[in-house]
């Protein structure tokens, strides 16, 4: 049969694996898509660049919007980043008839309602598996093998990158600029790296998780998010000592009357299977009525990783070509028309239990001051820690756990804390999650 005829647009980490990957398990692929797939033109910056694949047979141009226009091109791979000339590019080809696929989460997560009510109506797919959790297929599972389930919430390592970095600056005393380096010369990190460690990388790809999660608009706008660049070694530690891993998580809740959308890092309970997900990886735990807890767990960045999910949708949208527009799987998993806009709720409404670094002088009284504020904003403790002053020092540090209680408790509390005059620094608040029940 004739083979499928693919422009590329982008052709940088993601882009070389894709074409590395379709050239190496060509043939499985054709048995699986029923047709082959040939990359016709790739559009990069730089055509003297020494690329990581073999572009034989490639035809290269650094016009991105002549892919999309391009006769030969029935699909459109965008792996090229950012959301101006990727969305054009988006847009042309669909206007155009054609299918897309991308691993841009920024892309979607920013402008995916806008584009989704454009290729429905042009009864085009635009596929993005590859957007969230790289080689994971978490978007399949969640759109179709827990179409059954009414998801209560979900809860993901999504950023590869913060993880490496966690992972060795707790195992190897690592520092953190040095770890993010490595991260960006292994092709992890966004072009951008401040995406990655501030947190707004993992509120693109959970945005998209809690869409298909919960039916819902994609509301990027309205995610809470916190990254990890204020994180100390110090704070790992003390967390190891309670018998926690401190993780970038992105969190995705559904309670009453509406929906909890935040990334931050959070302390889990060691004992946790996602707790101990490392380096690279990203693991995504989704707990639905009928099923239950599951948790999907792989290579969330890198080349071949990420073209994995890229060929999977690419074969996906070879065996849908012929298929009716109408009996195609919906891109936000729920019927367009049936999307709910749910509220999403203020941070200062979102309930959870906490971690709470004080330093202090070290002086009689300072802790009993410290319990009653906690005992009038309702806040009870769970466990303290108080550190021996270093030699010389006259200053503790005190380690708080407490219970569940909104954040504009949590917040009132830290305020009168940081005015009592034996706290002589910012109190350290990180947020606690079990992930364990409903
Ligand atoms: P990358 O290595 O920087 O590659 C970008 C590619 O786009 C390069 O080939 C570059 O050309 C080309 N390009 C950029 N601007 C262009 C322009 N104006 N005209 C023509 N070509 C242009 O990026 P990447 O890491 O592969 O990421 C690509 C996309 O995948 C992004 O949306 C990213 O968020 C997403 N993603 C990445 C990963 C990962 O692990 N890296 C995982 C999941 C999703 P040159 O090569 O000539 O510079
Ligand atoms: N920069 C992203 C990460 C790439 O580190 O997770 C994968 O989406």
């Amino acid at each position: 049969m004739e083979a499928v005829k693919v422009g590329l647009v982008g052709m940088g980490t993601v882009g070389g694996g894709t074409v590395t990957v379709l050239r190496r398990n060509a043939e499985e692929i054709r048995r699986r898509a029923g047709r082959p797939i040939e990359i016709a033109v790739a559009a990069v910056r730089d055509p003297a660049r020494p690329r990581s694949c073999d572009t034989s047979g490639i035809r290269l141009t650094t016009d991105p919007l002549a892919v999309a226009a391009d006769p030969e091109v029935q699909v459109v791979v965008e792996l090229m980043g950012g959301t101006g000339l990727a969305r054009e590019v988006v847009e042309r080809a669909v206007e155009a008839g054609k299918h897309v696929v991308t691993a841009n989460k920024a892309l979607i997560a920013t402008c995916g309602n806008e584009l989704f009510a454009q290729a429905q109506e042009r009864g085009v797919m635009i596929a993005f598996e590859a957007a969230v959790g790289g080689g994971i297929p978490i978007i399949k599972a969640v759109r179709e093998g827990l179409a059954a389930n009414r998801i209560q919430w979900l809860a993901g390592i999504i950023n590869g990158t913060a993880n490496y970095i966690l992972t060795e600056m707790r195992d190897k005393g690592r520092a953190f600029d040095e770890v993010l380096a490595e991260a960006q010369r292994l092709g992890y990190a966004e072009a951008d790296p401040t995406f990655d460690v501030e947190g707004i990388d993992a509120a693109h790809k959970l945005t998209i998780l809690a869409a298909i999660a919960f039916g819902i608009p994609l509301r990027f706008e309205q995610v809470y998010v916190e990254g990890i660049s204020a994180l100390t070694p110090e704070d790992v530690a003390y967390a190891g000592e309670l018998g926690y891993r401190i993780k970038h998580l992105g969190i995705a809740k559904r309670i009453d009357g509406g929906v909890e959308l935040r990334v931050h890092p959070t302390l889990i309970p060691e004992r946790r299977l996602i707790a101990n997900v490392d380096g690279v990886m990203n693991a995504v735990l989704v707990w639905g009525d009928a099923v239950g807890p599951t948790l999907y767990y792989g290579a969330g960045a890198g080349a071949e990783p990420t073209a994995s999910a890229v060929v999977a949708d690419l074969v996906e949208v070879v065996r849908a070509m012929t298929a009716d527009p109408e009996n195609r799987v919906p891109h936000l998993a729920f019927q367009p028309d049936a999307l709910e806009d749910l509220p999403i709720l203020p941070m200062d409404q979102v309930e959870t239990a906490y971690y709470l670094r004080l330093q202090a002088r070290d002086r009689p009284g300072v802790l009993a001051e410290v319990a009653g504020i906690l005992a009038r904003q309702g806040i009870s403790i769970e466990a303290v820690i108080q550190k021996e002053p270093p030699p010389g020092s006259q200053q503790v540090s005190v380690i708080l756990l407490t219970h569940r209680v909104q954040e504009r408790r949590m917040r009132e509390a830290i305020r009168q804390m940081e005015a009592l005059e034996d706290v002589t620094a910012p109190v350290v608040r990180l947020r606690v999650e079990s992930l364990g029940g409903r």
